[in-house]
């Protein structure tokens, strides 16, 4: 049932590309131009209507809204805000008919991220929800449902999730564009291209995988670790942290990389292990002069970057390089190899890596 593998999570991370491909099938028109959303039936108007978007969610889940706010933000100039559903549906949210709320979760039985959606709804808003299990509470409750065709994911630790997630935020953002005829629609053309490679390149990223192994058997000693980036980079590094704690139990911190010198540069001493991401080619000589900060006070810096990245070596004590893609789409390669590392981190250590302590794959209760 582990195909060889020697635990789920592994086999889930290895079975991305195939996930990846699984969730575009049907969503491209063949001209390759167009999204293809025949299972949103909205009322007229109601597009163009929109004025906010509520991305809702918990974990992970949370952590691609992010990534998805972000998309969507590009694509149709609508404000969106991305939070976590325990704090939504306690503080009277600004919910009006022209809102549009966006849940997200893969088991969609998340106990919070249900009253969330109940609350969206008894406030008269509609409701997409972004789910990969059919016949979940989310897909019967919520008006329209996008299913993110991941196959069943055993591991407590979501990967192959996320990263459809990630596919499903990106086509329903350049969907809505058109619908709404925001000028990001010209940008879905060559979005859908890049994603339709994305299989293959994901394939490419876990070539990392060796290469991340020995780097993760030298630090599985340490205790600490933190993880910068700045805009799309810092979702990820939220994602890398997350999933380092949760298998390795090593403490590990997000942090935007700006917000360093804020208070967080005071633990970075040497050799403590700091994970930077360098993939949004508009910010990176302001990683680079984060990087440096850190380097400057001594921490072992492993570099997240793409292979065609000539001057990162210079910087980072080592480099883990992903092929390239748009910038925009950099999370669904980046998160490879972070999530290969929790994975061989925890197995270093000797831990459960499909059912870490304290843990339950699906949350039903508050
Ligand atoms: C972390 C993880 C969790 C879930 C969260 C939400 O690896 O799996 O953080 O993402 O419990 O679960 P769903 O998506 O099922 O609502």
């Amino acid at each position: 049932e582990k195909g060889g593998y020697e635990h789920f999570m592994l086999k889930e991370i290895h079975e991305q590309p195939k996930a990846i491909r699984d969730t575009l099938t049907g969503r491209i028109s063949e001209d390759g131009q167009r999204v293809v959303f025949d299972e949103i039936q909205w009322p007229e108007n109601f597009a163009q209507n929109i004025d906010r978007i509520h991305i809702v969610a918990c974990g992970t889940s949370w952590h691609a809204g992010m990534v998805g706010a972000a998309a969507l933000e590009k694509l149709t100039r609508i404000p969106v805000s991305c939070e976590i559903a325990s704090e939504y549906r306690y503080r009277d949210p600004i919910i009006t008919e022209n809102t549009l709320m966006i849940i997200i979760t893969q088991s969609g039985e998340t106990a919070d991220t249900l009253a969330a959606l109940r609350e969206a709804k008894a406030r008269g808003t509609r409701v997409v929800a972004i789910t990969n299990v059919v016949g979940s509470s989310a897909a019967r409750e919520a008006d329209d449902v996008v299913f993110t065709w991941a196959g069943p994911e055993i591991s407590v630790a979501s990967t192959k999730a996320y990263t459809t997630q990630l596919i499903s935020l990106y086509l329903f953002a350049g969907w809505l564009a058109e619908q709404r005829g925001s000028v990001g629609a010209t940008q879905v053309p060559e979005i859908l291209a890049a994603l339709r490679e994305l299989p293959e390149l994901a394939e490419k990223a876990l070539g990392t995988s060796d290469e991340v192994k020995a780097f993760a058997n030298e630090w599985a000693s340490k205790e600490h670790a933190f993880f910068i980036g700045r805009g799309l980079d810092y979702a990820v590094s939220l994602e890398g942290s997350l999933k380092l704690k949760e298998i390795s139990y090593m403490h590990a911190e997000a942090y935007a990389a700006g917000e360093l010198k804020h208070g967080t540069l005071a633990l970075i001493v040497e050799d403590v292990p700091v994970v930077a991401l360098v993939t949004q080619d508009d910010l990176y000589d302001k990683t680079l002069s984060n990087i440096i900060e850190v380097k400057t006070r001594d921490a072992y810096v492993l570099g997240i970057a793409w292979e065609d990245d000539k001057e990162i070596a210079k910087s980072v004590d080592r480099v883990i390089r992903i092929p390239r893609t748009l910038p925009f789409l950099a999370p669904v390669l980046a998160v490879i190899p972070l999530q290969l590392l929790a994975y061989y981190a925890s197995t270093a250590r000797g831990n459960d890596v499909d059912n870490p302590r304290n843990l339950a794959k699906s949350v039903t209760v508050e």
